[in-house]
C-alpha cells in the first residue's frame, strides 16, 4: 500500500516566551491510502502540534529535524503557494469547537461554497453544497445550507465542518479531537461518518483522539504516542486487545467497563514529563511499572522496524 502521508523522525520545536521548546522528538508514522489511523495519547504529548505542523499551521514551530511528506510534497522545505494547495486540498482539517471554526456571519452553505470555488470549481457549486451536506447525513440540506451557524446543534456544526474539510475530495483527512464537544451518541455518529467517506471515496483519516477505546474501535491501526514519539504501533484491536508497551497497557487498564468493576479504575502516577531531546533512557522510565536501572542509560528503538507491529521498549520485546 502506498502512502499518503510519511513522517519520519521528526523534531519539532515551538518558539516560547521563555526559549525553546521541543514537543515532538523522534515521531515516525505513516499512513496509507483509504487508511484510518489512529494517533492517540494522554493530553500534552503532543498530537496537536504534530497535526498541525503538517500543514504549517502553527507560526511558532519549527521542523528541526526529520521530513513530513504529503503526496510526495516534502512539507519542510514546501514553497508557502505549494503549502497553501496542501492546505484544504490534499488535506482537510477538522478541529475541535466546532462552533469557534465556523465564521458566526456567513450562512453554512456559503461558507462549503468557499472552499469549492477556491479548491474544486464545479459546474453547479449549489447542487454540490446539497450533495455535499446530504453525505455527512444532515437533513433537509437544501434548507439547511441557508442557517447560520448558531442556528445548528452542535451536531450538525460539526457536521458541516466535515463537509467542507472534504469538499476539495482531500486524500488525506486530520480530525484533531473531532468529537470532544459532542455526546456519546454523536460522538459514534462521526465517528461512523468518517468510515462512510473512508469507503466511498477513499479518504485517509489521521484521527487524534486521547480516548484509546474510541480511537481503536473506528481505525484500522493506531499509534500511541507519549512524549512526542510512538511507543507503540499495530493493528487497532491487535494494540487494544494485547498491548504490549508497559504505557499502552497502562491506558487500556484505565479504560471503563461496563457494567463498571467494583474495583477503582487504575490510573498511570505522575504526568507527561516536557522533553530533553538530549537527555538519556526512555522518556516513559519515571512512570514505568517494570523500569529498570538499563532503562534509565540508552533511549530505546521501536523493535519490529519493518513489521506492523512495533513496540519502543525493550523488556518487551515482540516475538
Ligand atoms: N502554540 C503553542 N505555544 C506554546 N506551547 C504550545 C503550543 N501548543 C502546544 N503547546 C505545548 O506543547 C505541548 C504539546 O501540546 P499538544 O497540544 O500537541 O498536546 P496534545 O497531545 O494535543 O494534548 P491534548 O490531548 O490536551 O489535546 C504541550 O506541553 C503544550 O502546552
Ligand atoms: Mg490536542
Amino acid at each position: 500500500m502506498s502512502a499518503i502521508l510519511e513522517v519520519e523522525d521528526l523534531r519539532v520545536d515551538l518558539a516560547v516566551r521563555s526559549g525553546n521548546r521541543t514537543v515532538v522528538d523522534g515521531l515516525s508514522l505513516s499512513v496509507a491510502r483509504s487508511e484510518i489511523f489512529g494517533l492517540v495519547g494522554e493530553s500534552g504529548c503532543g498530537k496537536s502540534v504534530t497535526a498541525q505542523t503538517l500543514t504549517r499551521l502553527l507560526p511558532n514551530a519549527r521542523i528541526v529535524r526529520g521530513a513530513i511528506r504529503i503526496e510526495g510534497v516534502d512539507v519542510a522545505k514546501a514553497s508557502e503557494a505549494a503549502m497553501e494547495k496542501l492546505r484544504g486540498g490534499t488535506v482537510g482539517h477538522v478541529f475541535q469547537e466546532p462552533g469557534s471554526a465556523l465564521t458566526p456571519w456567513m450562512p453554512v452553505g456559503r461558507q462549503i461554497r468557499e472552499v469549492l470555488d477556491l479548491h474544486r470549481p464545479v459546474d453547479d457549486p449549489e447542487g454540490e453544497v446539497v450533495r455535499l451536506l446530504e453525505q455527512v447525513g444532515v437533513r433537509d440540506p437544501a434548507l439547511r445550507a441557508h442557517d447560520y451557524p448558531h442556528q445548528l446543534s452542535g451536531g450538525m456544526q460539526q457536521r458541516v465542518l466535515i463537509a467542507m474539510a472534504v469538499a476539495a475530495r482531500p486524500g488525506l483527512l486530520v480530525a484533531d479531537e473531532p468529537t470532544t464537544a459532542l455526546d456519546v451518541t454523536l460522538q459514534a455518529q462521526v465517528l461512523e461518518l468518517f468510515r462512510r467517506l473512508r469507503d466511498r471515496t477513499g479518504t485517509a483519516v489521521l484521527l487524534i483522539s486521547h480516548n484509546l477505546a474510541v480511537v481503536a474501535r473506528h481505525a484500522d491501526r493506531i499509534g500511541v504516542m507519549y512524549s512526542g514519539e510512538l511507543v507503540e504501533t499495530g493493528p487497532a484491536q491487535a494494540v487494544l486487545s494485547d498491548p504490549r508497551h508497559p504505557y499502552t497497557r497502562g491506558l487500556v487498564a484505565a479504560i471503563p467497563t461496563l457494567p463498571p468493576s467494583s474495583r477503582p479504575l487504575p490510573t498511570i502516577p505522575g504526568q507527561v514529563a516536557s522533553i530533553d531531546p538530549e537527555a538519556p533512557g526512555c522518556r516513559f522510565a519515571p512512570r514505568c511499572p517494570i523500569v529498570v536501572p538499563a532503562c534509565h542509560a540508552g533511549h530505546p528503538a521501536m523493535s519490529g522496524k519493518d513489521s506492523l507491529r512495533q513496540v519502543r521498549c525493550p523488556r518487551v520485546p515482540l516475538d
